[in-house]
Formats: C-alpha cells, sequence, structure tokens
C-alpha cells in the first residue's frame, strides 16, 4: 500500500467526538477506511492511454485521466494540476512541463513519468531542482520503433506508397518491366546514427535479416552493436559517404540539432535514403527538402518533423513537400504497436507506483536525482546507476553474482556491457576488488561475468 502522511489525530478527533460516539470499534473500522481512502496518492494521466498501466494505477492510487478530445491544452492541464495536490503526473510528448507547469503541481509532485522513450519535451533542470523524479519508456518500444524505421527503409527504397497511390488512380493497365524500379537491401550498407538500444535493433534486423552491412557513429563506441550486428564504428564523414541508407536514432538534444545540414546531405551518396524515427530538429528541415527537390539523394522517409505536429515549418512549402515523390511520411508512429503502448503504459505506471512507495523507479531519467538511493543507504553515483537502471540494491560480489543471474542476457547486454565503463566503476568503487574489476572488465556475455565472479568467491574462499 502506498503511504502518505496524514495528520491521524486530527481525523480521529473529527471521528471519534459527537457523531460517531456509540460504537467505538465500529467506528474505527470507518476510520481505518476512510483514513484508507484519503490516503490514495493522486496521479494525472494527460490522455487516455492503454489500460494495462492504467488499471495497475488504480490498484493503489486515485487515477484522473483527461477525457478531452485530443492531447490536453496548457491552459487545460494548468488548470487540473491547481484544482488536486497530485503525487503524480502521467505524461505524454505532446505536453510540455516546464517550470510553469511544476508550480501549478506544487509541492506534492513527486513523479513525471513520460509515455515516451524521448523526454526533450521535459524540463529535467526544473524537475531535478524541485526533487521531482522523471522516469521514461525506453526498451519496451525498441522492437516496435526499429521495425517502423525497417518498413520506412522498405516503403521508401521499394516506392510502395508511390505505387500505391498510382493504382489506386486506376493507373495499372498491364505488367511494366521498367516500373517502379527500386534498390535491394542485400549487401548495401546501412549507417546508423544513434548506436543506443533503438539503433542496435535497427542494424541487427537489417545484418541478420537482409545481410547489410552496418556502419554506426555515436559520442562512444559501443561494443553491443558490434557484436550483434558486425556493425563498424565510423566518422560521421565516412559513415554518410559510404552508407546507402542512413537512419537517424539519437534523442533531441541541443548537440544533436540540425545534426543532419547541408553539409552532411551533400557527403551523402545521391543513390542513398535518409530514415528519421528519432526526431524532427535533428534534420535541418530547409536543407532536407532542398536536397529532395534537386535529388542529391535518393529520398527520406519520416516518421518525426522539425515543426510537429505540422509536417513542414513553413506553409508555403507544405505543397512542395507533400507532393515529393521521393518521400515517404508517417505521422510519429513508430513506437504505435499493441504490445509496445501497452508495455510503455505499464512501464509508466510501475515507475509511479515505485515512486511513491519510496523506491527507486525502474526507468529515471534524472539519475543525478538520488533522494531515493540515499535513502535506500546507496550514495555512489555508479550504484545509484545500476540501481535506477536495474531495480537492484548490490553491495557486495555474493549479491552482484545473484543480481546477474537473475538479469537476462538482453537486460545485460543493454544495461551493462553497453555501459561498461560505468559498471566497472561501480564495481571499483563499492565492491573495492581489484581482481573482480579486471575479471569483470575481460566479461563480455552475462555468464562470463556471473563465471568470472565465482571464480573471484571461489579463490577469496581458498585464500581464507
Ligand atoms: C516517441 O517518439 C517516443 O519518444 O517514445
Ligand atoms: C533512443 O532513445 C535509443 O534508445 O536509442
Amino acid at each position: 500500500m502506498v503511504k502518505k502522511n496524514v495528520n491521524k489525530d486530527f481525523l480521529y478527533n473529527i471521528f471519534s467526538t459527537k457523531i460517531l460516539t456509540k460504537n467505538l470499534y465500529t467506528h474505527r473500522q470507518h476510520l481505518i477506511k476512510i483514513e484508507v481512502m484519503l490516503l490514495r496518492p493522486k496521479v494525472l494521466v494527460t490522455r487516455k492511454i492503454p489500460d494495462r498501466g492504467i488499471n495497475f494505477l488504480k490498484t493503489q492510487c486515485d487515477v484522473d485521466v483527461s477525457q478531452q478530445n485530443g492531447s490536453i491544452s496548457r491552459k487545460e492541464l494548468l488548470k487540473k494540476l491547481k484544482s488536486k495536490k497530485y503525487d503524480a503526473l502521467l505524461c505524454l510528448l505532446t505536453d510540455k512541463i516546464d517550470d510553469e507547469i511544476l508550480d501549478a503541481a506544487g509541492s506534492n509532485l513527486k513523479i513525471v513519468a513520460n509515455y515516451a522513450v524521448g523526454f526533450d519535451n521535459i524540463d529535467l533542470k526544473a524537475c531535478t531542482e524541485r526533487g521531482v523524479i522523471v522516469t521514461n519508456t525506453p526498451n519496451v518500444l525498441n522492437q516496435a520503433v526499429a521495425e517502423h524505421t525497417v518498413a520506412l527503409m522498405m516503403a521508401i527504397a521499394r516506392r510502395i506508397p508511390e505505387a500505391d497511390k498510382w493504382a489506386r488512380k486506376g493507373n495499372y493497365k498491364g505488367w511494366d518491366p521498367n516500373g517502379f524500379i527500386g534498390t535491394e537491401f542485400n549487401g548495401k550498407t546501412l549507417g546508423i546514427i544513434g548506436a543506443g538500444r533503438i539503433g542496435t535493433v535497427v542494424a541487427r534486423i537489417c545484418n541478420k535479416g537482409f545481410n547489410m552491412k552496418v556502419l554506426y557513429h555515436d559520442i562512444n563506441k559501443n561494443p553491443f552493436i558490434e557484436q550483434e550486428a558486425n556493425a563498424r564504428f565510423a566518422d560521421m564523414a565516412t559513415l554518410l559517404r559510404e552508407s546507402d541508407f542512413v537512419s537517424l536514432h539519437v534523442p533531441a538534444l541541443e548537440s544533436t540539432k540540425h545534426m543532419i545540414n547541408h553539409k552532411e546531405l551533400a557527403m551523402m551518396k545521391k543513390t542513398a535514403y535518409l530514415i528519421n524515427t528519432a526526431r524532427g530538429p535533428v534534420i535541418q528541415e530547409d536543407a532536407l527538402l532542398h536536397a529532395l527537390e534537386n535529388k542529391t539523394i535518393a529520398g527520406a522517409a519520416l516518421d518525426v518533423f522539425e515543426c510537429e505536429p505540422k509536417l513542414v515549418c513553413h506553409p508555403n512549402e507544405y505543397q512542395i513537400f507533400t507532393h515529393l515523390d521521393n518521400i515517404v511520411i508517417s505521422p510519429h508512429i513508430a513506437s504505435a504497436t499493441i504490445e509496445a503502448r501497452q508495455g510503455m503504459s505499464e512501464l509508466a505506471a510501475k515507475n509511479i507506483i515505485a515512486v511513491l512507495n519510496g523506491e527507486m523507479p525502474i526507468t529515471q531519467v534524472n539519475t543525478d536525482l538520488k533522494v531515493n538511493a540515499i535513502k535506500k543507504g546507496i550514495v555512489t553515483d555508479a550504484a545509484n546507476y545500476f540501481y535506477a537502471r536495474n531495480g537492484m540494491v548490490v553491495k557486495n560480489l555474493t549479491e552482484l553474482q545473484s543480481a546477474l543471474e537473475k538479469m537476462d542476457d538482453s537486460t545485460f547486454n543493454f544495461h551493462v556491457n553497453a555501459n561498461k565503463n560505468d559498471f566497472v566503476n561501480w564495481i571499483r568503487n563499492t565492491i573495492k576488488d581489484q581482481v573482480a574489476v579486471a575479471l569483470l572488465e575481460k566479461a563480455k556475455t552475462r555468464s562470463q561475468a556471473v563465471n568470472a565472479i565465482k571464480h573471484r568467491l571461489k579463490v577469496m574462499i581458498v585464500a581464507y
């Protein structure tokens, strides 16, 4: 049961005086029931989302789901937040969460759970300053977004929307050896910009399924994508020059804004396609329009847009944009599968319940906020990091062994192997066993890591 502080004496006084003095025992039962009702924390959900998470929230909280048609207006959101002292806010990527919203919510607010993996709609600093935990929904949507990315690659390379439109107009009069000629994937090069969780799944599908070569670029090397998709690290220029498909998987940050601009587009092959399922502002829209109009690249497939929900920032370019044949558009639907959306709903709800129970959420974004970690006696950065990612408290090698045994291989690969430095630093700082550190540094798989710990523990026992 989620706990909240209420003044029990105050409640008791109300119910034990004048009105309910006849049967103290029954009144106590009433009191407990009413107290339980009053103790339920309040959650605001800004739009109807799949029910799995909502139902879970309802088991422990009072849940208000906005019934507005479409996304909630800012005015309405402010009004709702001021009307009740909400403990948690489950919001969408279309809700801008900033100082004004947080002030309206007031000091009761403990968590903002974003129903998205991207969190560029949230002012993290403002949340952290107020001690508000922010969570997102990574992993549960990796497959959906990756599959949609591949669907867009196929749609643009095989000209499916263009052919569909043409055939619907009654143009198909007989098989044409020269009609709608496209490009094959086999043996082509895919360039992944942003080799995180989603980029890695795209790379794996394309390498394993289509025999594509994979290049990747990121701020750090990622051994996991290299291992999963035979991917090779490349600098931006090499990746852009050599790729037949360039797919973007970076978050929207100051540093990724207009990452693809005139200069980058000019480096791409004339026959290459650009795919964006990340965030619109990563591409400089005018530069892309220019490249598509002048056919300096073969085409683009976009799920996100610089001035979303507008397809183009400037209204006078709308006609040009929507009439180009070398572009495929989908309206920000990459995570739109039943599996992903139910998963996102459940994960957002679990994050909320965890925080309201005084525990660390599963997927915290502002991990510098350590209120809960400190409460749990976890004080180092790396332990906090590992705990936030995996929801496990680990203080020695035996506990680490059991944590790793409980973890599945893909979680290990995504959260441990791909963040090896953090992991190793954490072991170094908390467990302070240099031999174990060296062994774990070498371990590439979960079972190797477990075996390394077992080996180390055995040697230690013998030594004693
Ligand atoms: C969708 O764009 C997301 O960030 O989940
Ligand atoms: C992007 O959010 C990613 O996880 O790669």
